[in-house]
């Protein structure tokens, strides 16, 4: 942080910005129960693991479904087994926590390892033909997070919206530097440092997000994104290449119904007509 200008946190900013995730049973369990005081709120999905076993009985029990992501067949098998409703299945190329497995080869895997629990399709989904791909496989439908960073409703900074704009499918990278386990971040001096052989191997989960944490705030909150993109952490997808202009949500949504029935009418077309 020091390296590129970012100051210390004064002593008296007060902020919210956890310095736990939610991802241990104790920061977890409120806010499933806070969501499921709520009407609106229709699925339970867990990343990070299969629910514990009292979250799926609460969850059904409130007449939900509940579903959780994975990156590996063995994962979606424990999701199975543990009487999830569905499986989300996240190829490497996806934004944020994610595996090793490219999308293409994890997909069809998944489907035919859970049948006949659903699967959604997570991972490089960003347009109506590679919605058409991920339904040729399989799918139940598909899973999308890198496609509404930069879309006009999406609350990132303008520094931050402009820099996914700007990036190509190669300017992420697997990084444990945010949260100790490998999450797809835009690739930046943050990444970089924590690759770099002089410095520590990053720690694990939750005391990496400890370090990482403090960092967020010094550049979000108090340096601001536009003084300190470069060190801030940012969970993007590969598919970030591939959005180069700023949408609205219902206008995204039109484009991959479009795009998904022109992709299908191109596949009908190669069929022999007799
Ligand atoms: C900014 C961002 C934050 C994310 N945070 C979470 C999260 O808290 N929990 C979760 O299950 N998945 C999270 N994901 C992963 C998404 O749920 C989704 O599986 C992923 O973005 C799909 O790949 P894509 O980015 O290529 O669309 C996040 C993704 C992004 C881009």
């Amino acid at each position: 942080m020091a390296d590129h200008g970012v100051p210390e946190m004064p002593a008296d900013v007060s902020h919210s910005e956890p310095t736990l995730p939610g991802a241990t049973y104790a920061t977890a369990l409120p806010l499933v129960k806070e969501a499921l005081k709520r009407p609106k709120c229709k699925v339970i999905v867990n990343a990070l693991g299969t629910p514990p076993a009292d979250v799926i009985e609460m969850v059904h029990e409130s007449g939900r479904l509940i579903g959780a992501l994975c990156g590996k067949v063995k994962q979606a098998v424990a999701h199975k087994n543990a009487g999830l409703d569905f499986v989300v299945a996240q190829g490497g190329e996806g934004g944020g926590h994610t595996g090793e497995i490219g999308s293409i080869v994890l997909w069809p895997q998944i489907v035919d390892a859970i049948a006949p629990l659903p699967m959604l399709a997570a991972g490089g989904v960003g347009s109506g033909r590679q919605m058409l791909a991920a339904m040729s496989m399989g799918a139940a439908g598909v899973w999308t997070g890198s496609l509404w960073l930069t879309v006009e409703e999406a609350e990132g900074q303008p520094a931050q919206k402009e820099s996914y704009l700007k990036a190509t499918s190669e300017d992420t990278v697997r990084s444990r530097a945010w949260t100790g386990k490998h999450a797809r971040l835009i690739k930046n001096k943050w990444t970089d440092a924590w690759d770099d052989d002089s410095t520590p191997t990053p720690l694990g989960m939750p005391m990496q997000f400890m370090i990482s944490a403090d960092a967020r705030r010094r550049t979000e909150i108090y340096a601001g994104v536009e003084k300190a993109q470069e060190v801030a952490m940012n969970p993007v997808g590969q598919v970030i290449g591939q959005l180069n202009q700023v949408e609205s949500c219902r206008d995204v949504i039109y484009r991959l119904l479009e795009e998904y029935v022109d992709a299908l009418d191109a596949v009908n077309r190669k069929l022999p007509s007799d």
